[in-house]
């Protein structure tokens, strides 16, 4: 049986979460908000397969102790789908080593990021061991028959993730990035 990681599994990713564990893998979320676990539990087909770890990941040394507490106890990860805010970036780059170490196998890495990500030097790759399958889910915006553009909705970015999954594709782009100038405002 395999086992995901989703870090961010419980906001806009929730569909991604209850997707993955309908096709009968274990699934570790990482949050602070055990209620919406709850929910998520709820509304999942297998809700046996999913485990919650509730940790700020901005605790580097907590958050380190429950990941490796849960590789032992339910076994490495073959594959993590993460949304992480960009100033965690040591917090990411503790995942990708953690993970690395404990698996003597080939693992994927589906790293979300904003849109920012797609300007040439705004990208936030960690640094990835050889075993690391690493891919990027871009979010980008739509540009709507009025000509006024608005952010992607949660269904849109799970279905996005989800897609980008499915195919294995290396880089992805979620709606549009161009024209940059387009993109609305916050
Ligand atoms: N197009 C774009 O470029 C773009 C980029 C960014 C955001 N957005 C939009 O902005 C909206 C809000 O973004 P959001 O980041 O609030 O996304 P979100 O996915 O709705 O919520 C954040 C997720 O990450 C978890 N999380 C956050 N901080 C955490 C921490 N310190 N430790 C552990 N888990 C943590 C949250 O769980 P807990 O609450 O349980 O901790 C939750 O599952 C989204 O709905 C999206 O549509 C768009």
């Amino acid at each position: 049986m395999g086992h995901d990681l989703i870090v961010g599994g419980t906001g806009m990713l929730k569909q991604v979460s209850v997707w993955l564990a309908s096709q009968g893998r274990k699934v570790t979320i990482i949050g602070r908000n055990q209620e919406k676990f709850k929910k998520i539990q709820n509304s999942a087909a297998n809700p046996e397969n999913l485990y919650f770890l509730n940790v700020d990941y901005y605790d580097i040394n907590p958050f380190t102790d429950h990941l490796i507490k849960t590789i032992k106890k339910h076994g490495p990860f073959d594959r993590a789908v993460v949304w992480m805010r960009s100033s965690a970036k040591e917090s990411l780059q503790k995942l990708v080593d953690i993970l690395s170490s404990t698996t003597e196998h080939q693992w994927s890495l589906f790293h979300v990021l904003g849109s920012s990500a797609s300007r040439p030097l705004s990208n936030r790759q960690p640094e990835c061991p050889v075993n690391v399958d690493y891919h990027q889910v871009i979010l980008g915006f739509e540009i709507q028959n009025n000509g006024e553009s608005r952010w992607l909705t949660h269904d849109e970015i799970s279905n996005g993730v989800i897609h980008a999954m499915k195919n294995k594709d290396r880089t992805s782009i979620i709606g549009q990035v161009e024209p940059w100038s387009m993109r609305p405002e916050y």
